[in-house]
């Protein structure tokens, strides 16, 4: 068991404020190694440089080893929009990024399943 109590540590991380969750494929088929590593790398990166990390309202990305689609990958699944996508390079994660979980609009061409509806997320500078 890891020293930080678990309550800490999701306060810290503002688990119970997070506008977005996303979950990205990183241990299956659906894409090679490099490129699933590449996205969420590329998509990390991406959130920290917008601030969107470690605070209220803020995206999390997380890797999960398959999210069971296994073809046309990465797969990544936008929660609590419960919106999954195909082909989640780094380029079309920025796109999920800004047009989705900002935008509050749907990437209708990437989406493979979930509602076509999504919310937004007010940026540091109040920006969307
Ligand atoms: S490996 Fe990506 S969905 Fe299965």
């Amino acid at each position: 068991m890891g020293k930080k109590k678990p309550d800490r540590k999701a306060k810290e991380l503002h688990l119970g404020s997070l506008r977005a969750h996303v979950l990205v494929c990183s241990g299956g088929n659906c894409a090679t190694k490099p490129e699933q590593k590449n996205a969420v790398k590329g998509f990390r990166k991406r959130l920290k440089e917008r601030g969107l990390t470690k605070r209220k309202g803020g995206v999390m990305c997380t890797t999960v080893n398959c999210l069971q689609v296994c073809g046309g990958g990465p797969i990544a699944v936008v929660w609590p929009d419960g919106i999954w996508y195909r082909d989640a390079t780094p380029e079309n994660l920025d796109r999920i990024l800004e047009q989705h979980i900002v935008g509050g609009k749907v990437v209708g061409e990437l989406r493979i399943a979930g509602p076509k509806k999504a919310r937004g997320v007010r940026t540091k500078s109040g920006s969307r």
